[in-house]
């Protein structure tokens, strides 16, 4: 890694008479803090600060492009600008222009931070990199190691930061299984600004910057859930997974029949756009098809979905297959004098099941349904809901298929069936 590194290093070196830049390693391979397994290499390529941000993003990928030149599978990605990554044998490499600014507070690019935080820590990790590690797989094992879009936990960075206060590995867990949301870790005593998170870590080289932005609150609770049960009974099996057999068509059934529940799928080509992007505009969907449900008075128990090679699957368990045909609609408030002329005016000729009444000072009405069944709603109106513009272009036109329980249990996406298990159970991924 070291040597291809430093060779990649080389090339950009190579534009500093040109166009006045200078190549840094950063990221955990500068300090010695990745895992095994995981083969990532990043290169920042520093600009003089005075350098016009639109000069800096077309040289800056022009670099990136020459020192990526013999790599595989480039690909574009964006931070607040563009840069690239790509495999170089078998390493994955990011090279990301940034601008060479002295104090971090100043920053003009959000990736401006990163050669603050290599000189940071690496004047404060020595010696405390294998706790480093050991917490890396920790939250790996959790599924919660990341700041991506996808996962919304925890950066490289952060378990950098967190061994850098705690010391290590035992004294972190030791102290989350206290944390609240709320906690605030501030490492070198800046004063925390207020921020929304339900963790926050005081970037030591940016005060008002919250490193722990990106978490979640459920997976900052699976950090505290998971380090109470390390603590329990600590073993292996916190780092690495025990090998577990996928689970059998028929004992899904079985778990199906047992609950009782509906299960149905939407179906649609997976759009080809990067993660950071795709993600997000994926959990639009589930949360716009939810409400759309809700709206439709079925009741959601679980809802996940699935992103395979070509295809995505949405999937959610509802407790109704087959709701009544009288619908309860609940009008305006009584006062809202012309939202209630408007309310008697549109049903006053409509077919209904009742008279107009008012309860909790409201007008009510009850009238036939249009959808009492899942499939037809979906098919309906999913098209109509909000939608991210990659998933919008996916979905319209009916470009999308409904699922019933016996496609989806029978898709030949095999990792379908093991999800759908997954969703039910929520066994550990
Ligand atoms: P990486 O995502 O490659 O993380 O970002 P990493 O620290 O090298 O960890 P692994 O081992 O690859 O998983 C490289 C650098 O970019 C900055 C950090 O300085 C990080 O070290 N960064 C990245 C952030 O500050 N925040 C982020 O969300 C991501
Ligand atoms: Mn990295
Ligand atoms: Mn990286």
């Amino acid at each position: 890694m070291e040597r291809i590194a430093s060779r990649l290093l080389e090339r950009i070196n190579g534009f500093s008479d040109e166009h006045g830049v200078c190549g840094m390693l950063v990221g955990s391979a500068a300090r010695d803090t990745w895992v095994s397994g995981e083969h990532d290499i990043d290169l920042f390529i520093l600009f003089p600060e005075s350098t016009e941000r639109e000069r800096l993003e077309i040289v800056g990928l022009l670099i990136a492009g020459s020192v990526l030149s013999d790599a595989e599978r480039i690909e574009e990605r964006y931070a607040e600008h563009p840069y690239l990554h790509g495999v170089v044998n078998g390493y994955g490499v990011d090279v990301v222009p940034c601008f060479n600014i002295r104090d971090p507070s100043k920053i003009k690019s959000a990736v401006d931070r990163t050669p603050h935080h290599n000189s940071f820590v690496r004047e404060e990790i020595s010696g405390l990199e294998g706790d480093v590690r050991l917490t890396k797989q920790f939250l790996k094992r959790a599924g919660i190691y990341g700041s991506e879009l996808k996962i919304h936990g925890f950066s490289g960075y952060l378990a950098e930061l967190l061994i850098i206060h705690f010391r290590s590995f035992m004294n972190l867990v030791r102290d989350a299984v206290d944390w609240k949301p709320g906690e605030v870790i501030d490492i070198k005593g800046h004063g925390a600004r207020a921020h929304e998170n339900p963790l926050v870590v005081v970037d030591p080289t940016d005060p008002g910057r919250n490193v722990a932005a990106a978490l979640s609150l459920d997976n900052m609770c699976r950090f505290i859930d998971s380090a109470r049960n390390f603590l329990e009974d600590p073993k292996i099996e916190f780092f690495f997974k025990a090998h577990q057999t996928p689970p059998e068509l028929g004992e899904i059934r079985e778990l199906l029949h047992k609950r009782g529940s509906v299960l149905i799928g939407v179906q649609f080509q997976k759009p080809d756009v990067v993660d950071d992007i795709l993600y997000p505009q994926l959990e639009k969907m589930e949360r716009s098809t939810k409400k759309l449900f809700k709206m439709h008075d079925f009741r959601i128990i679980n809802t996940g979905s699935i992103v395979s090679k070509k295809n995505i699957y949405i999937i959610f368990e509802l407790f109704d297959r087959e709701l009544p045909s009288v619908k309860k609609h609940i009008g305006p408030p009584v006062w809202a004098r012309a939202d209630a002329e408007r309310f008697k005016a549109k049903y006053h000729e409509k077919k209904t099941l009742s008279q107009i009444y008012i309860k909790n000072g409201r007008y009510v009405i009850e009238i036939e349904r249009r959808y009492r069944t899942p499939g037809p709603l979906l098919r309906e109106e999913l098209s109509k809901c909000g939608l991210g513009k990659d998933l919008r272009d996916a979905i319209r036109e009916q470009k999308f298929q409904i699922l019933s329980k016996e496609e989806l249990l029978t898709k030949s996406d095999h990792e379908v069936r093991i999800f759908i298990h997954q969703l039910l159970t929520h066994n550990d991924p």
